[in-house]
């Protein structure tokens, strides 16, 4: 077996909380090299409109082709849900997008109810409609649009006083339905956890799609013959077009983020 494709795999999101993606990507694969793009200039995606996300999706995606990705992650839900078809169709690379986790939890749930916390973006696309109405018709699902939550983590005030008055009124409403499943629907809120795992029953399960993410990746690499066989663990770069400390944080120092305008 020769080294096979050893270019990198792109990830772009709208700022700091693709990295959640990132990290099993980088577990499941550790001898890829990957880029990551956060384009916290531009955050949040959410409450853009669709052409504005096409846009900035556009942007990243032509960014991570002149760096020569054979891949893209769109780690951010709501630049999936709004823009994945449209970067299928202009590019010639595989793109593995992340949507909410609607399925494993309709399937799972005993209570015949769940809650879904995502952007507005993400709650509004068609995508997320067809997927809602194709696994979870029979059910009840609770809809939240988590307002203020991105900006906050962005600013790495994950742990504030704000952040847990938000969570507080929007888990509410799930609550009052008996909701035992709790759908993450956007990349940053894996960084919100343990904030929520204290707030929720034990009974509640927090389900992202991070894992299901990383799989994919490995799959589509494999079906495309473009895995990475090196021996060496791959290098990897962060770029951010904001301020860097946040992302640095997140990754606990162990890698170099660069400042770059894009
Ligand atoms: N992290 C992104 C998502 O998964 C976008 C959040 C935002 O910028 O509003 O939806």
């Amino acid at each position: 077996m020769g080294k096979g494709d050893t270019r990198p795999i792109g990830f772009f999101d709208s700022g700091v909380g693709g990295t959640s993606i990132w990290k099993e990507v980088r577990e499941l694969l550790p001898n890829e090299h990957t880029i990551y793009l956060a384009d916290s200039a531009n955050a949040p995606y959410g409450s853009k409109g669709k052409e504005r996300i096409l846009e900035l999706s556009h942007k990243n995606t032509q960014l991570l082709l002149k760096m020569n990705c054979k891949l893209i992650v769109v780690a951010c839900n709501t630049a999936t849900t709004n823009a994945i078809d449209e970067l299928r169709t202009h590019y010639d690379i595989p793109f593995i997008g992340i949507e909410p986790a609607i399925k494993p939890a309709a399937l799972k749930t005993q209570t015949n109810a769940i809650g879904i916390l995502a952007t507005e973006g993400t709650l509004s696309s068609s995508l997320f409609h067809k997927t809602s109405h194709l696994f979870a018709s029979e059910i009840q699902v609770v809809e939240q649009v988590g307002h203020g939550l991105v900006p906050l983590i962005e600013k790495g005030q994950i742990q504030s006083a704000e952040m847990k008055t938000l969570l507080q009124q929007y888990l509410q409403p799930m609550l009052a339905a008996q909701i035992d499943h709790l759908v993450l629907g956007c990349s940053h809120y894996p960084y919100l956890i343990p904030v929520l795992r204290a707030m929720l029953p034990e009974n509640v399960a927090i389900i992202d799609s991070g894992a299901a993410v990383a799989r994919q990746t490995r799959a589509i690499l494999e079906k495309e013959s473009l895995l990475n066989n090196s021996e060496t663990r791959g290098t990897q770069q962060f770029y951010t077009n904001g301020d860097p400390k946040v992302l640095q944080e997140l990754l606990n120092a162990d890698y170099a983020v660069e400042n770059l305008d894009f």
